[in-house]
């Protein structure tokens, strides 16, 4: 009998993460999930083609001994999926460096902590694929996501640098940009950072608010996002970037045709940030 292929996913708990584990499932693939607390109820345990890991993607020597674990029990894999991640919002001047640092700690050294521990695999067996959950912020900047934005833009050269570097070993790299998505982005896993009401920021971050909520509210499923990344493990070709859903397209092509500083000077008027300047 033929081994069904597997895929490693980080962050499985909710939203993108747990969508593209049932839906590898469904189509076939053995998945080693993982998640900072295996111990919390969770809708795999019981899952025949599932097995759970427990890791927190800021945690080096984990990462590498999850690996290696993972590449024993399966004897190889074929497609890594760097999902885990979350988002801090507010202004810059309210971080503390702790924030900032978790936030890139996670989102982005965390994807670099992973490839890192399976490119040796990857590159030994010659063949792979790497998916990188970035973000339509990972392209455009937009309002109060300032570290957030830092964390996805650097997850993007990263992964457009390694295209050249793997590919003479048979190894995909990916990436895969989401506008908003239903998931607990907005809700527990998000972290806000606050400046006192005399800062002045106080309408601003109102506003945006207001308006993220909106689009969150209305935003993709996670499945839509999890067929983006499916097609993205299954994409042979030398197609780096997948933007998914209606209003990351729409965001991407506006961006590419409207003349220099329009796209900012229209989210500035939706956003209702008036300009001293
Ligand atoms: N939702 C959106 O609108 C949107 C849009 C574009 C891109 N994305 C990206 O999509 C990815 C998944 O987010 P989501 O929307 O599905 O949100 P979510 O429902 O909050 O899921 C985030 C997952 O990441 C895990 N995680 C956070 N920090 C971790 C760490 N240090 N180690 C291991 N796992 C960690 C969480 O685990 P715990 O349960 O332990 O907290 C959770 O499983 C993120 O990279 C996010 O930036 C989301």
């Amino acid at each position: 009998m033929t081994k069904k292929p597997t895929v490693f996913i980080t962050g499985t708990s909710s939203g993108i993460g747990k969508a593209t584990v049932e839906l590898f499932i469904r189509k076939g693939w053995q998945v080693a999930a993982t998640m900072r607390n295996i111990s919390a109820p969770n809708d795999f345990s019981e899952m025949e083609d599932v097995r759970l890991y427990q890791l927190d993607v800021t945690n080096s020597e984990l990462v590498n001994e999850v690996a290696r674990k993972v590449w024993e029990d399966y004897n190889g894999i074929e497609a890594v999926i760097n999902n885990a991640g979350y988002g801090a919002i507010g202004p810059l001047e309210g971080a503390t460096e702790e924030q900032i640092a978790k936030q890139m700690d996670t989102n982005f050294m965390g994807s670099v902590r992973i490839m890192k521990a399976f490119i040796p695999f990857f590159r030994e067996k010659r063949g792979g694929v790497f998916v990188n959950v970035s973000s339509i912020a990972g392209r455009i900047g937009m309002p109060l996501y300032n570290i957030y934005h830092a964390s996805k833009f650097a997850l993007e050269g990263l992964t457009e640098s390694l295209y050249y570097e793997l590919r003479p070993f048979g190894v995909r790299v990916k990436l895969v940009e989401p506008g908003p998505v239903r998931t607990e982005f907005n809700g527990r896993s998000r972290e806000d950072l606050i400046t006192n009401d005399q800062a002045g920021y106080k309408h601003i971050v109102l506003n945006v608010n207001n308006l993220y909520g909106g689009f969150f509210e209305k935003g993709d499923l996670p499945e839509t996002t999890a067929k983006t990344i499916y097609k993205a493990v299954n994409s042979k070709g030398s197609r780096l970037r997948f933007p998914s859903g209606i209003l990351a397209k729409f965001l991407m092509v506006t961006n590419k045709i409207l003349p220099g500083n329009w796209l900012r000077v229209i989210t500035s008027k939706v956003a209702g940030i008036k300009s001293e300047i």
